[in-house]
Formats: structure tokens, C-alpha cells, sequence
């Protein structure tokens, strides 16, 4: 099992160091691909913010973001880490600052044949800044080799997510830019793809004609933990559904592309997800009972924390099959899986309608993958029970956290675990106008339905799936 490394040197330079994406995923990332020894001897990274700091002071903050982070600290990896680590401070909407900034890197960078990589951890307005001031000093050259990653969400809608794109199209080329949506980096949801086309048990039987119906959760039971700007300004919908939960989705019902390029698989991708429909009749939204209470959040507040929703494909492979979304805070636990449930056999006249087979892939908190299907009872009559076959799913071999993972497919230049804009673009037209109904909905203040938390959200989303004939299969 070859083991991926880092296989150049590089300098990572990250835009809104001190911010809470930087302390909680890419910090503990770094620290663990050097204690995992996947990462070259010549590396920098620099830490670029507004507030003034020296370096000591943001290796104390990273140090203490890794310890947050990790139960188990190796000393010496990370002693090892803080070495690397340096920071500037500067504006990002000053020029001169950047110019500053490349005479800096000279002095910290050892050989000059290197990739950069430029990490957006800021939010969304300063972008346009970011774009601009790095493309005036230079940075955009193909002699620069700098890659830029940047996370969800990508804009706000189907327009703005457009407007990103011309802006990052003004100075920068398709192959410098790296779209993360860290959902994509988990071993387990990147194994949807390869479980359907390896199996030809899989393969043959996810079709329209033999499944009833598809079910994507993710629960979560924490609740907005502090980030009342940000998510207020989103929503559950945004925030989870247009990106993880439709990749997901994508995942599941995509044709394999003929060929195996990033770019084949981004179409597949779009494809589906432009083949699919919603109706915002087919649409629950709720938002936890003590959500208005939470620091900074409008005693009026409309969003919702919470939403189920009913989604039909139009794709000839699948189309006639419904699929059923959910994803919530504040819940009774974190649980995310994919539930495909198979079509019934009709009903014999010993015993009636049997309970359906179905496949569960759970996804988190433990990957593991069960099969329900119908065994017979010992004596002379024909009854059945439910026999559950299944197996909790341990990464063998190349295991690394997402953005660890993720992050070494940017310094190898591999763009197949990130999005392209137009499958951002067509996850976008799926939400648009079920946001835009809420939006006119918040205007006739139409409440979202309130629900206590610790439980597993308004019970009007069990109704959503009880007018089909389904429910919704709950973690046990
Ligand atoms: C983020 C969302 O993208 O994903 C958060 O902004 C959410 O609101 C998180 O909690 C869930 O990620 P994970 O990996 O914990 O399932």
C-alpha cells in the first residue's frame, strides 16, 4: 500500500491565520501529517492576518489549537511542526502589503522551486481583496506556482456563486484554483462512488427498477457553537444541503464517467444534480426551541436550523425515485448516513407485505456499512424476520483526517476531491428556489417549525415521507 506523501517542498501561506477554520481543521491537519512523516524537510508555513503578531506569539496560538484539537499530542512532532511556522502581518487590501510579503518569503524560503499555496480561512469579503493584491505583485504567473483553496460556501446563491467565479476567472486560471468542501476529503464518503462500481451487486441492483427510495441524514447534536453570524446569515440549508449533503447525493446516482479525469467526474456530478427537483410543498424547515436565545441571534430570527426535503431525479436511471434529505442541529445525536431502501415484493398471500431489504451506509460517527435482508424462522411455516448483515468499516492502509488528506492532493496538484464551479453552480439551482420561497416567507413571517432539542426535529418531517408509503430510518 503505497502511502501518499507530500512529494515537493512548499509554503503554505494562510489568509486569516487566527481565524476559528484555521484553528479547528488545518492546524491539527498540519500537526498530523508531520507526526504521520508525509511531509517534505523543506516546508513553510506562514500565518497572515491584520492583527500584529510575532512568530513565537502565533506558534503559542497554533500549539494551543493542536492540543484543543488532538486527545493525544506526540511532543516531539509537534516541537517539530512549530519549527516550520511563521507569520506576517499585513492588510488584504493593501498592495504595498503584499509586496512586502513576496521580498518576506524570499527570506524564509530556502529553494526556490516551490509550490504556494494561498489558504482562504477569511470570510467571503475579503476575497475580491485577496484576488486582486495577488494577482498585482505577480502571484497569478505560472512561474509563481501558487494554488488557492478556498471552502464553502461557495457565494450565497446561484448569482453570487457566479459573480465568485468572475472574480477568481479575472486573475487566476481553473488549474490554480482548489474548491473544498471537506465532506469530499472523509475516506467513507469518497467510498460511495467506489462501493457502486466495484460491486457488481451494487452496481446492477441502485437502479429506478429495483430501489423504492434513497435517504441522506446528517444529524447533527451541536448546536450553532457560537458562530451566530455566519449561520444565521445561511441557514441549514446552505450551509449543509447545497454543499455535503448534495455531493453525497451526487455520489450515490452519478453515472461512473467513461474516463477517469477530474473533469469527467465534475460533469457526472452536474449532470445529476441539474436532472434534479424540488417543490417547496416537499420541504420542512425548523429551527431548535432555544435558537433565539443564542448570543447574537435576532430575537425574530427565520432561519432555519433544520430542514427535510423531498427531491425527485429526472435522470433516466433514476427517475420515479424520491429522495429524502435532513439535516439539523441541536439533534439527538450526529449521525450521518445513506439509507437505500429496495422495492418490496409483492405481497404473497401466506404472509402478507415483508418488511423491505435496504442498504445502510452509516458515514459517521462510525463508518460501517449493513445489509437488511429477510431470513426465514425455523418451523414449517413461511415467516420472516429481519436479519442485519454488517460490518463496521476501519480505514486500512492510507488513513488521514480530511483536510490532511485533502491537502495533500493540492500539493500533488490533484483536483479530483474538489468541486468545480459547475457543479457548484448546479447545487445552487436546487436550493434557489426553495431559499427564495423562504425568503418571501420571511417577509409574511412564516415561522419555521420549532422544535426541542435533544430530539430528532420537527415531526412534520416524518410526514414528508409517511405520504409516500416510507419513514425515515433513525440511528438505533
Ligand atoms: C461544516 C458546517 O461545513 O460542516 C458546520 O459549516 C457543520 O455547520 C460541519 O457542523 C459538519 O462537519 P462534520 O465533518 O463534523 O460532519
Amino acid at each position: 500500500m503505497k502511502i501518499q506523501k507530500a512529494d515537493g517542498n512548499f509554503t503554505l501561506f494562510i489568509y486569516g491565520a487566527s481565524g476559528s477554520l484555521a484553528k479547528l481543521k488545518l492546524f491539527p491537519a498540519i500537526y498530523e501529517l508531520v507526526k504521520e512523516k508525509r511531509m517534505p524537510s523543506d516546508f513553510k508555513i506562514v500565518g497572515y492576518a491584520r492583527t500584529e503578531m510575532s512568530d513565537k506569539e502565533f506558534q503559542d496560538f497554533f500549539e494551543q489549537s493542536v492540543r484543543e484539537a488532538e486527545e493525544y499530542i506526540d511532543e516531539a512532532a509537534l516541537k517539530k511542526t512549530l519549527k516550520h511556522v511563521h507569520y506576517f502581518s499585513g492588510q488584504y487590501n493593501e498592495e504595498k502589503d503584499y509586496k512586502k510579503f513576496k521580498k518576506y518569503l524570499q527570506t524564509i524560503e530556502k529553494k526556490k522551486d516551490r509550490v504556494r499555496i494561498a489558504y482562504f480561512s477569511v470570510p467571503p469579503s475579503a476575497f475580491n481583496d485577496i484576488f486582486t493584491n495577488l494577482g498585482k505583485v505577480n502571484f497569478n504567473t505560472k512561474k509563481s506556482k501558487l494554488r488557492l483553496v478556498i471552502e464553502k460556501p461557495f457565494g450565497y446563491d446561484l448569482a453570487s456563486a457566479k459573480v465568485l467565479k468572475k472574480k477568481i476567472n479575472k486573475t487566476f486560471q481553473s488549474e490554480q484554483i482548489y474548491l473544498l468542501d471537506h465532506y469530499l476529503g472523509k475516506e467513507a464518503v469518497s467510498n460511495l462512488l467506489s462501493l457502486r462500481y466495484a460491486n457488481s451487486l451494487l452496481t446492477s441492483l441502485m437502479t429506478k427498477q429495483y430501489v423504492s427510495n434513497i435517504q441522506i441524514s446528517a444529524l447533527e447534536s451541536k448546536d450553532i457553537e457560537g458562530r451566530a453570524n455566519y449561520f444565521d446569515h445561511v441557514g441549514i440549508m446552505r450551509d449543509m444541503v447545497q454543499s455535503h449533503l448534495l455531493q453525497i447525493l451526487a455520489y450515490l446516482t452519478m453515472t461512473a464517467p467513461k474516463e477517469k479525469s477530474s473533469e469527467a467526474i465534475h460533469h457526472e456530478k452536474a449532470r445529476i444534480l441539474n436532472s434534479l427537483k424540488v417543490s417547496s410543498k416537499t420541504v420542512v424547515r425548523g429551527q431548535y426551541k432555544s435558537y433565539r436565545k443564542e448570543k447574537e441571534i435576532p430575537n425574530d430570527s427565520q432561519t432555519e436550523t433544520f430542514a427535510a426535503m423531498k427531491l425527485c431525479l429526472s435522470h433516466p436511471n433514476w427517475k420515479g425515485v424520491p429522495v429524502y434529505i435532513r439535516s439539523g442541529k441541536a439533534l439527538k445525536e450526529k449521525w450521518t448516513a445513506v439509507v437505500i431502501e429496495f422495492k418490496p415484493e409483492k405481497p404473497q398471500k401466506d404472509h402478507g407485505q415483508l418488511p423491505t431489504n435496504k442498504l445502510i451506509i452509516q458515514l459517521q460517527p462510525n463508518e460501517k456499512i449493513e445489509f437488511q435482508l429477510l431470513t426465514k424462522l425455523g418451523g414449517k411455516t413461511f415467516d420472516f424476520h429481519s436479519l442485519t448483515t454488517g460490518r463496521p468499516i476501519y480505514c486500512s492502509g492510507d488513513c488521514l483526517s480530511e483536510h490532511g488528506r485533502l491537502f495533500l492532493d493540492v500539493v500533488a496538484g490533484k483536483q479530483g476531491l474538489f468541486l468545480n464551479f459547475e457543479e457548484i453552480f448546479a447545487a445552487w439551482k436546487v436550493i434557489d428556489p426553495l431559499q427564495k420561497i423562504c425568503d418571501r416567507m420571511h417577509r409574511e413571517h412564516c415561522e419555521p417549525i420549532l422544535y426541542p432539542a435533544n430530539t430528532l426535529g420537527p415531526k412534520e418531517a416524518d410526514e414528508l415521507l409517511k405520504k409516500d408509503g416510507f419513514e425515515w430510518y433513525n440511528p438505533s
